[in-house]
């Protein structure tokens, strides 16, 4: 049973597996919750680094509902030109040249169709990933998914090969990656990891090598992606350019969708058939991404997150906060003490955070709307807890 639903009694006939925060949501709006108990919580954790627009973004909701009007949902064997704006849009955005995008709904089925087609195009069995990655639960994400098999996946064996590459560690990318190696999957900056940014060097030689022995790089900013680092994608601020990119999260701002972004280089292998989706490059979901990508344009919120993260960097240096690790909104703020005992004491002054894999690190994951007076909250607030 779950702490909120088991404050008031009742049953929970939810599934067990998620430990949750000892708050119960009821509404929000712009970067604040409300609770049950009418508190009023800022929120710097973003439902995981989903909601980049925050909550009840006039945009997104016109969006949602002139489109749920308009048309609900039809199939990818039926043209729809918002399908078609989102897609272009998309590629406009990024600005890399992967000018192909397949529309799915969720991070993982994104890195799972990039792992397939990697491993098709090039007719070979072994995927290069990080160590400390995450990759989603599917069957060819968790097997990339640094730890997975140990602790949470399910399968009985991985449906490749796979061999993880110390994080930053140039000097041992050729032993891991040869020309066996199918594609590399990397989170530029990785995210449950604890906000922890692989950086320009690492991530150059990761394309350099792909490119010797002809694998393909493939970027996942699921959590990292749509400017949740300042830069529409990772990609742009490493000035790395992946074969394939995957995002989701931030994508929607809320509304469940994912998109493979594909280098001419890959797409030419694509026919009819090849990969599919009931729900994926749904109008709602294009209608979402279009009006998403509008507003970090439109309010220049590329430039709001790297001055607020810049700032935050600067000032909240205190109390437990003894430095900090990431980019833009994706901020890991290293901690003194153990991170859980600061997200607690930081949900006690309504204040709300993530944690991570990294027990020294707390995790922010804010709205791309974050403000000054917010920063001055969180600082205030570590300063109290000493
Ligand atoms: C980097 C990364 N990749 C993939 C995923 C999986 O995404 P989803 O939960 O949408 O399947 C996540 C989710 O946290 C993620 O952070």
């Amino acid at each position: 049973m779950n702490a909120a639903i088991s404050n008031s009694a009742q049953a929970s006939y939810l599934a067990p597996v998620f430990a949750q925060y000892p708050i119960e949501v009821v509404s929000a709006e712009g970067v604040w919750l409300k609770t049950r108990d009418g508190r009023k919580v800022l929120d710097l954790y973003g439902g995981h680094a989903v909601a980049a627009l925050g909550y009840g973004h006039p945009r997104w909701l016109k969006a949602l509902e002139q489109q749920a009007r308009s048309v609900l949902f039809q199939t990818n064997a039926v043209a729809m030109e918002v399908r078609e704006r989102a897609a272009a849009r998309l590629v406009r955005f990024a600005g890399l040249g992967l000018d192909s995008v397949f529309l799915v709904n969720t991070g993982a089925e994104a890195n799972e169709n990039a792992l397939k087609l990697a491993l098709r195009i090039t007719n070979r069995a072994h995927v290069a990933a990080i160590e400390h990655s995450f990759h989603g639960r599917t069957a060819a994400a968790g097997a990339v998914t640094h730890g997975a098999a140990s602790k949470w996946y399910g399968f009985p064996r991985a449906p490749f090969d796979v061999s993880f590459i110390p994080r930053r560690d140039e000097a041992a990318i050729a032993q891991h990656v040869t020309d066996r190696t199918a594609a590399v999957i990397v989170e530029p900056v990785q995210g449950l990891a604890g906000a922890f940014d692989l950086g320009r060097p690492f991530l150059e030689a990761l394309r350099q090598r792909c490119d010797a022995v002809g694998a393909l790089l493939i970027f996942d900013e699921v959590q990292c992606g749509v400017g949740r680092c300042g830069q529409p994608f990772a990609a742009n601020l490493y000035r790395v350019v992946p074969d394939m990119i995957t995002t989701a999260k931030a994508l929607g701002s809320g509304f469940p969708c994912a998109a493979l972004l594909m280098a001419p280089t890959v797409a030419r292998h694509l026919k009819i058939d090849m990969l599919g989706t009931t729900f994926g490059g749904g109008p709602m979901a294009c209608a979402v991404i279009e009006a998403v990508i509008d507003a970090i344009e439109s309010e220049d919120l590329l430039a709001n997150v790297r001055r607020i993260s810049a700032l935050i960097r600067e000032t909240c240096e205190v109390g437990p906060i003894v430095g900090s690790q990431g980019a833009g909104f994706l901020l890991g703020l290293k901690t003194s003490r153990p991170a859980k005992e600061i997200q607690r004491e930081l949900l006690e002054r309504d204040i709300l955070t993530g944690t991570s894999a990294d027990p020294n690190i707390l995790r922010l994951l804010p709205p791309f709307t974050l403000g000054e007076s917010h920063v001055v909250e969180l600082r205030d607030a570590l300063q109290n807890l000493g």
